[in-house]
């Protein structure tokens, strides 16, 4: 069997999916078959949205509900394979609705790309030439995009970072109101249109032109408030605290905290069509933007002894442009959140990660994590034991019941019942 084939691309889905089936040891016409079912997204579509495609792949979408952001009632449609993370969304978002719900703002839209500019043997007199002429750049690169400029977005500013050591160079950022895009293909179009303007203005060389997944200038917060009787008191909300004050100290525990956190975040981004490793990147690095890898999100106590979150990250979404725009279904979704405006839907996002910690905090510091998911959790496991409809609820009750949310286990009891 070789994998070598030119201009695959170039072949149908239909016959990209032959190829598999004669390629392929072991795969049947059958298995070939499900990917003939092009769901929402129509058989055109899964075969211009990316290359070399041959089909889509399903993930649940759910709905958290209970959210109020911005004083305004929503239904948020959630991406995931893991079963509790819409039901801790949806949660959280309930223990956070007596304060009021929600608060959230972001620092607008403004992303920026970096330009690498090697070989200018003074460093800061290229530096001096490069934001005399600053005007004159953001001029060329504001040409490259008529409509963000006439929609009042477009090229604001430009930074220059000098790196002495080691291998000098110029790192120029170009940035860029992306006003409701992403804005990948803005920013990064734009950096290439300045590159040869760069290289006259100080005789170096353009390496690298591309957007900066650290979007900083970008970031979207979110703060809410939960009694402390909807807490069970003031032990459970010092609990809370001290689980949070494990994930600032400690990057081991902080990877797990924000990976919870992404588990809400994610699920959103994708469900509309939104750039998840974008994101990531992004929260990720800001989480290590003191030196260490820490906690995205802080939880304290007011003056009341009721406990008050808060999360600030990078929130690189956008409501137009990209698979936003082409995805009928995530189109549909952002149209249930009823958001007209990029920053609504940032400011959206971060409170689902905010919501998804808080849930994944309450558990740790109580009851423990495995009691809550292994309910969702069981369910799966007897689908994997081969449950049918009719009997999976019963199996999964059963699982828990015992405290054994094993396969195993779930294969018994569905032997049993036939
Ligand atoms: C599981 O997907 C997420 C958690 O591990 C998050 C956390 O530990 O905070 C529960």
């Amino acid at each position: 069997m070789t994998s070598e084939i030119s201009k695959f691309y170039q072949r149908s889905m239909k016959e990209r999916q032959e190829i598999l089936l004669e390629r392929v040891k072991g795969l049947s016409s059958e298995e070939i078959h499900l990917y003939q079912n092009y769901g929402g997204l129509g058989e055109a579509l899964t075969d211009q949205l990316i290359e070399n495609s041959i089909g889509t792949l399903e993930i649940p979408l759910g709905i958290a509900v209970n959210f109020t952001v911005n004083k305004r009632d929503l239904f948020i449609p959630m991406a995931t394979e893991e079963s509790s993370v819409v039901a801790a969304a949806s949660h959280a978002a309930k223990l956070a609705r007596p304060s009021g719900g929600f608060k959230a703002t972001t620092t607008g839209s403004i992303m920026f790309s970096q330009i690498q500019l090697v070989g200018a043997a003074d460093l800061h007199g290229a530096k001096m030439k490069i934001l005399e002429n600053k005007e004159e750049i953001l001029e060329l690169a504001r040409k490259q995009d008529p409509t963000l400029d006439h929609l009042g977005g477009g090229p604001l500013d430009i930074e220059v970072r000098i790196f002495e050591h080691q291998h000098p160079m110029l790192i120029v950022h170009l940035i860029v109101d992306t006003l409701d895009a992403m804005g990948a293909n803005a920013v990064n179009t734009m950096a290439e249109s300045i590159a040869p303007f760069l290289e006259s203005l100080t005789g170096g060389e353009v390496l690298l032109k591309i957007i900066s997944n650290l979007a900083d200038k970008r970031l979207a917060r979110s703060r809410c408030t939960v009694k402390k009787e909807d807490l069970n008191g003031e032990q459970v909300v010092d609990a809370i605290i001290t689980a949070s004050k494990f994930a600032s100290q400690d990057p081991y525990r902080a990877a797990t905290h924000n990976k919870g956190i992404m588990n809400g975040i994610s699920a959103v981004v994708l469900a509309t069509g939104n750039d998840t490793r974008a994101v990531e990147a992004g929260a990720h690095a800001y989480a290590s933007r003191l030196g260490h890898y820490s906690s995205l999100t802080t939880w304290e106590k007011s003056n009341d002894g009721d406990l008050v979150g808060t999360i600030e990250l990078p929130m690189a979404v956008g409501i137009i442009g990209g698979a936003t725009s082409i995805h009928p279904k995530a189109k549909t979704n952002v149209k249930i959140m009823g958001v007209t405006k990029a920053h609504q839907l940032a400011e959206i996002i971060a409170s689902v990660g905010l919501a998804q910690n808080l849930t994944a905090l309450k558990a740790l510091a109580t009851d423990g994590i495995q009691r809550g998911h292994m309910k969702l959790h069981a369910k799966n496991v007897a689908i994997m034991a081969g449950a049918g409809e009719e009997v999976v609820d019963f199996i999964a009750d059963q699982l828990v019941k015992e405290g054994q949310v094993r396969v195993d286990r779930a294969k018994e009891l569905v032997d049993q019942w036939k």
